[in-house]
């Protein structure tokens, strides 16, 4: 009775699998590590005490998740893998598309062949596009600006396709808001590569002095402040959501939508302003232009969410921030990359990874 998380060693995946081992799941991660650190999942096992096992597996590589379902009797999917830059989306659409729609066919291709049936799938706000009113319902139409959101409304059809064609099929959409803060822990939190192209690690990344100064996109917005307004979400609380989706997917089959977010929208000078309260940090910022394809205000309406999975955010602004301060100062540099010798070992044995279990070579133990 094992449940496969793909990327699961990613910022939402790992905070998502410290609460499916918290609440008595059984897991096993696939994840390319193309934009995640095998470090996460270590950290994961820390703070859970608890172990599972990982694999360095790409969505497109159809052999290798068959064996996958062949080694572990999976009962359940959470799909977190797939890239998630909107700026890159536009320049590299057609890496995404292959990517994010590609590789979520394959992962139901085996799924439908093993009898696999129940998904929770990592959907996005930003199916919405420019929402027409807020608080933003999940029965609103749905109007993608970019490729990146494009794969994600592509994905929700393909699924209603696959549940109209075939009625066993359990999926739960969840249309994250923006997530932000870590783990109380500090020891897990969101690692960007590069510069981060979100708000609240850029924030945290001038507070401990990896960045000069934040840049603020547009403060002629029609907002209290003149700025952009969001609904951002603790990665705990929305960690927990997808624990709950996955109770209901595996009571009720269907396609079951749900926005996770908290309901209330916080602007760019709020959240700074609330960042220097938790952080002690004073945050110098310089008033830009608007960035292409942001939206001015965006937050969820959050009923339905509560009424049908008992979920709703508990976590507020200001905790979100102190959770991220604390990851950020207690990992100035992100996630350590992993020393040279580790490297050719973790290699090595990714090339053995499909020895019988009881020789398996486990990633990051
Ligand atoms: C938030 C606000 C910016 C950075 C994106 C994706 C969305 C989802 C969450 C995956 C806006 C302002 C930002 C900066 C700024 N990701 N800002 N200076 O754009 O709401 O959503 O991340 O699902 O798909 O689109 O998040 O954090 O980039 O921006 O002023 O350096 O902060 O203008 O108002 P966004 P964000």
């Amino acid at each position: 009775m094992t449940v496969l998380v793909t990327g699961g060693a990613g910022y939402i995946g790992s905070h998502t699998c410290v609460e499916l081992l918290n609440d008595g799941h059984e897991i096993v991660v696939i994840d390319n590590f193309s934009n995640s650190h095998p470090e996460s999942l270590k950290r994961v096992k820390e703070i859970t005490g608890k172990t599972f096992h990982t694999y360095p597996i790409d969505l497109l590589d159809k052999e290798g998740l068959e064996r996958i379902f062949l080694e572990y009797e999976i009962t359940s999917v959470v799909h977190f893998a797939g890239l998630k830059a909107v700026g890159e989306s536009v320049s590299e659409p057609l890496w995404y598309y292959r990517n994010n729609v590609i590789g979520t066919i394959i992962l139901c291709e085996v799924m439908k062949r093993n009898n696999v049936k129940n998904l929770v799938f990592s959907s996005s706000a930003t199916v919405y596009g420019e929402p027409d009113a807020v608080p933003i319902p999940e029965g609103s139409l749905l109007k993608t600006t970019n490729p990146y959101g494009r794969t994600k409304h592509m994905i929700e059809e393909i699924l209603r396709d696959l549940h109209v064609a075939d009625p066993d099929w359990s999926i739960a959409l969840l249309r994250y808001f923006n997530p932000i803060g870590a783990h109380e822990s500090g020891k897990i939190g969101e690692a960007p590569q590069g510069t981060p192209n979100n708000l609240l690690p850029y924030i945290s990344q001038v507070a401990v002095g990896q960045l000069d100064e934040l840049k603020v996109f547009g403060n002629d917005y029609e907002t209290q402040d003149g700025t952009g307004v969001r609904d951002y979400i603790h990665v705990v609380d929305l960690s927990i959501g997808h624990v709950k989706a996955l109770v209901k997917v595996k009571n009720e089959k269907g396609v079951h939508t749900y926005n996770l977010g908290t309901g209330r929208g916080y602007s760019v000078l709020e959240m700074v302003k609330a960042f220097e309260k938790a952080s002690g940090q004073q945050i110098s910022y310089t008033i830009l232009g608007r960035r292409p394809g942001d939206i001015p205000v965006c937050f969820a309406d959050t009923r339905k969410a509560f009424e049908e999975l008992g979920w709703r955010a508990e976590r507020g602004i200001n905790e979100m921030c102190a959770d991220a301060w604390r990851w950020q100062w207690r990992n100035p540099e992100g996630y350590p990359s992993i020393e040279t010798d580790k490297q050719t070992s973790l290699e090595k044995e990714s090339t053995k990874f499909f020895v019988p279990p009881k020789q398996e070579k486990v990633l990051n133990e």
